[in-house]
């Protein structure tokens, strides 16, 4: 599927989304608090909420467009006994405001991959 939009681009190209998010990515958690009005971190946590719990206690997930890893304190406080988790994004600034958020909070649990 192609999706010209004057100037801009292939929206659906891989390419181009990884470059809006490598723009945006330093701006990332400000701008979707704010301009969600605060609802984003709603959704995260509703979303999570609807989630089925694992079948056991040391299970594997995955955090597909993961962005900077918003969704991590929502999944680790509901599922406090989760294995581990797999985050994959395919922008190169989300991934290093991830390994940040990683760090700030020495969180052995998870793996940050870009792909
Ligand atoms: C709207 S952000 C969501 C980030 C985060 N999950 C959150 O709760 O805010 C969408 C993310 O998906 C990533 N993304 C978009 N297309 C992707 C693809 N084909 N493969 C991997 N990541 C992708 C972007 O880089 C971006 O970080």
């Amino acid at each position: 599927m192609s999706a010209q939009t004057g100037g801009m681009g292939d929206i659906y190209d891989p390419k181009f989304v990884k470059g809006v998010f490598d723009r945006c990515s330093d701006r990332y958690i400000a701008f979707s608090l704010i301009c969600s009005l605060g609802f984003t971190e709603r959704w995260r946590r509703q979303c999570v909420a609807a989630m089925p719990a694992p079948p056991t206690s040391g299970a594997h997930g995955y955090d597909l467009m993961a962005g900077t890893g918003e969704v991590w304190p929502h999944l680790l406080k509901r599922f406090d006994d989760i294995g581990s988790i797999t985050a994959v994004d395919i922008s190169s600034g989300m991934h290093r405001r991830a390994l940040e958020r990683l760090h700030a909070h020495s969180s052995h649990r998870i793996e940050v991959h870009r792909g």
